[in-house]
């Protein structure tokens, strides 16, 4: 964690709510994985969707990640941010035509996870180079909102298409130089990860496409949200990968790359909103912390149910309560934590809400007409990039600029 001092300094010089990411830890996490998964060809793809921090993006992109996009507007962002197309793979759900055109200029390879855009690809585009995304038809994920696979989610081929596919394939004539499956977000069993991949890699086998150069086992790595909640061993994950992707490939007779496109694993840790407490409020039996950010700022609470760690920077030692932990948004469920023992909170304490660099900026909006708080990142102990908070007068200037009236 970074420290609380620092913390509080940058609360004090930025003013709340203020998101603060540790660049350090982020490029850690992204070398982390190469330790793990021993592997020569291993290809990081970040997904960029969990954070787009511009200067957590530089670092990575330094440090020599790709990066998994999910927009044209992601990849916009990368290639304006240095990325080079080959770094960058697109898989989007639901892709209009003129997004597929709009990504097909630039270079980036498609990864494909309808029969329907693929027909359509072999009329207007033969002989592209793709990605195929298959359904890996294994259940995992830290919420029902964040399973990808399985029959209930609008997600990748199912396996049994596989002849299909190739059919299509061959009147496209494309060169399918990857295979593509995305479990879901915070997986919790090591076994899902492998069972997937199995899966995918008898797709592989059967289905023996000429050009496959990579095969892409999605992102999914769970880190803990509750202090009690036990890290997974991803070293014996990853030596278990690195064996069965090995096995695979010596019974193709030649050796791949492996890729993975964490989000949730390289960021959420790095990242807390800092927040103020400006009322506190007895109701009967609940006692209230109202604070300065709400549930468009951080959602995830409210969205699956999610648990996010919290401190009271300013009174650490502070005699332990119970609290409702609430936003300042203008709904009964705008709550980060219900019922949370925390220590005694005054009003002007300043609280952390940890795991807050994932999925929490990049899902944020101004209901209510609050603005996104700002974010700083900070690297060695400095900032090393900061976005402001835009003022409250500055977001009503840009809604009346951007709505013409005719
Ligand atoms: N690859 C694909 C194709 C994905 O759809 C996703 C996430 C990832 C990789 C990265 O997954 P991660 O490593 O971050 O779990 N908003 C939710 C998570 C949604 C994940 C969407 N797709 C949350 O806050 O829990």
């Amino acid at each position: 964690m970074l420290e609380r001092e620092f913390l509080l300094k940058l609360a004090a010089d930025y003013g709340t709510p203020l998101f603060v990411y540790d660049g350090d830890m982020v490029v850690e996490r992204y070398n982390d994985l190469f330790r793990f998964i021993p592997w020569k060809k291993l290809r990081i793809h970040y997904a960029l969707k969990a954070n787009y921090n511009p200067a957590l993006l530089t670092l990575l992109r330094d440090a020599g990640a790709g990066l998994d996009t999910v927009s044209p507007g992601e990849v916009h962002l990368a290639l304006k941010l240095g990325f080079s197309p080959e770094k960058i793979i697109y898989t989007a759900n639901n892709m209009t035509d003129a997004e597929v055109e709009e990504v097909l200029a630039t270079g980036v390879v498609m990864n494909i996870g309808s029969l329907s855009r693929l027909r359509k690809l072999a009329k207007s585009h033969p002989g592209l180079d793709l990605c195929l995304r298959f359904n890996p038809d294994v259940r995992d994920g830290d919420s029902e909102k964040t399973m990808t696979g399985g029959d209930l989610t609008k997600f990748g081929i199912l396996l049994e298409s596989v002849d299909e596919v190739l059919e299509i394939v061959r009147e496209g004539k494309f060169r399918i130089v990857g295979l593509h499956e995305h479990t879901g977000s915070g997986l919790q069993h090591a076994e899902s990860v492998y069972q997937s991949m199995e899966n995918l890699m008898r797709i592989a086998t059967k289905a023996n496409f000429p050009d496959l150069q990579f095969l892409d086992f999605g992102g999914g790595f769970k880190v803990p949200y509750r202090p009690d909640e036990k890290r997974i061993d991803y070293v014996a994950m990853g030596a278990e990968i690195a064996r069965r992707f090995r096995e695979f490939c010596q019974e193709r007779g030649e050796e791949l790359a492996m890729c993975f496109e964490p989000g949730k694993y390289m960021v959420a840790e790095a990242g807390y909103l800092l927040t103020e407490v400006n009322t506190l409020k007895r109701n009967r039996s609940r006692l209230i912390a109202g604070c300065n950010a709400g549930f468009p700022q951080l959602i995830r609470p409210v969205l699956y149910g999610a648990y996010h760690q919290i401190w009271n920077l300013s009174n650490p030692q502070g005699k332990p309560e119970v609290y409702d932990v609430c936003g300042n948004i203008c709904e009964t469920g705008d709550r980060f934590a219900e019922q949370r023992e925390l220590p005694e909170i005054r009003e002007y304490d300043i609280l952390a809400i940890g795991n807050a660099g994932a999925y929490c900026y990049s899902m944020g909006g101004v209901y209510n007409l609050r603005s996104m708080p700002g974010e700083v990142v900070v690297s060695r102990g400095r900032v090393i990039s900061e976005r402001p908070r835009m003022s409250s007068k500055e977001l009503a200037d840009r809604i009346l600029a951007e709505c013409k009236s005719k």
